[in-house]
């Protein structure tokens, strides 16, 4: 479409305007940011020609984005992961620093004051799945060992739910446990396996209607935290997963991809513990960049 001169002076007209109006915001950040974001608003409705009908749709979806939304419930959280804006954030505050583990998506299921367990202890309590042993070390970027770290990890069970889903009070698939004089940790939990996030609201919709999937590529949560350390949220991701190459909310990295070995039922285990059936090992060796 061309637009006339005179249309085009008229709409560049009203953005100036509008940037202008933040002009004496003592705040030279938040004035920054008003500008930036007008600018950046004006483009958009500008580029694809916005009409009026699909502004008042626009403002009905975020209407329904806040009335889903409660303690419980973050749908701005899932707006922001499903358009990449949390992976974004993260990418640009977490720059890469040598060799330290990459970082990725926190999620809404993470809870404080998980249970403890000591090492080789296991988170599952109860969380339905098949058994895994999860082993590795906290090192800072030069390889050396961190004791005390703390871990807390975190994970859905294998029909997709985190205990906090399950509206019920259980504690089940959370734990934290620090590591050992030497940086190694140890524990057992389950086989992550793919889920969908909360679909059944606004975001879901918008998931539908452009083709995309809600599922999350299988993943188990980690926070490490160490004194003088940057602190670490990630995930493992499990290889040969298919949802690796279309996570809904894009939080996988190569470098989190890792190996859940299949253990036949039978095969001893590390610890000696008898589990039922088949089960799974993985090992996650952490790097922590050092503390800003
Ligand atoms: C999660 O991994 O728990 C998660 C992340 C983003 C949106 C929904 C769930
Ligand atoms: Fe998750």
């Amino acid at each position: 479409m061309t637009l006339s001169a005179e249309q085009q002076l008229r709409e560049q007209n009203l953005v100036d305007q509008v940037v202008a109006s933040f002009a004496h915001t003592p705040d030279p950040r938040l004035r920054e940011l008003m500008g930036a974001v007008v600018r950046h608003l004006h483009a958009f409705l500008r580029e694809v020609r916005l009409t009026e009908a699909e502004w008042t749709a626009a403002i009905e979806f975020l209407t329904a984005v806040g009335h889903i939304t409660d303690d419980r419930r973050q749908e701005f959280i899932l707006l922001s992961d499903t358009l990449g804006v949390s992976m974004q954030t993260i990418a640009m505050n977490n720059e890469a620093y040598a060799n330290a583990t990459e970082a990725t998506v926190f999620g809404p299921f993470f809870v404080d004051d998980s249970p403890q367990i000591p090492a080789g202890g296991d988170i599952a309590a109860g969380a339905s799945g098949e058994p895994c042993y999860v082993e590795g070390t906290v090192t800072d970027t030069s390889g050396t060992p961190i004791p005390g770290a703390r871990l807390e990890v975190w994970e859905a069970d294998d029909k997709g739910f985190y205990d906090v889903q399950y509206g019920d009070e259980r504690t089940a698939g959370r734990a934290h446990l620090f590591t050992e004089q030497d940086g190694s940790f140890r524990f057992w939990g389950i086989t992550p396996t793919p889920y969908p996030i909360p679909h059944d609201g606004p975001v879901g919709a918008m998931l539908a209607a452009t083709g995309r999937s809600p599922m999350r590529a299988a993943h188990l949560h980690f926070m490490v935290t160490a004194p003088g350390h940057r602190t670490l949220v990630t995930h493992i991701f499990v290889r040969g997963d298919s949802y690796v190459e279309r996570d809904s909310v894009f939080g996988v990295k190569e470098s989190l991809i890792t190996d859940f070995t299949p253990q036949p039922a039978g095969a001893a285990t590390p610890d000696g513990r008898a589990v039922d059936g088949p089960w799974s090992r993985a090992r996650f060796d952490i790097v922590l960049a050092p503390g800003d």
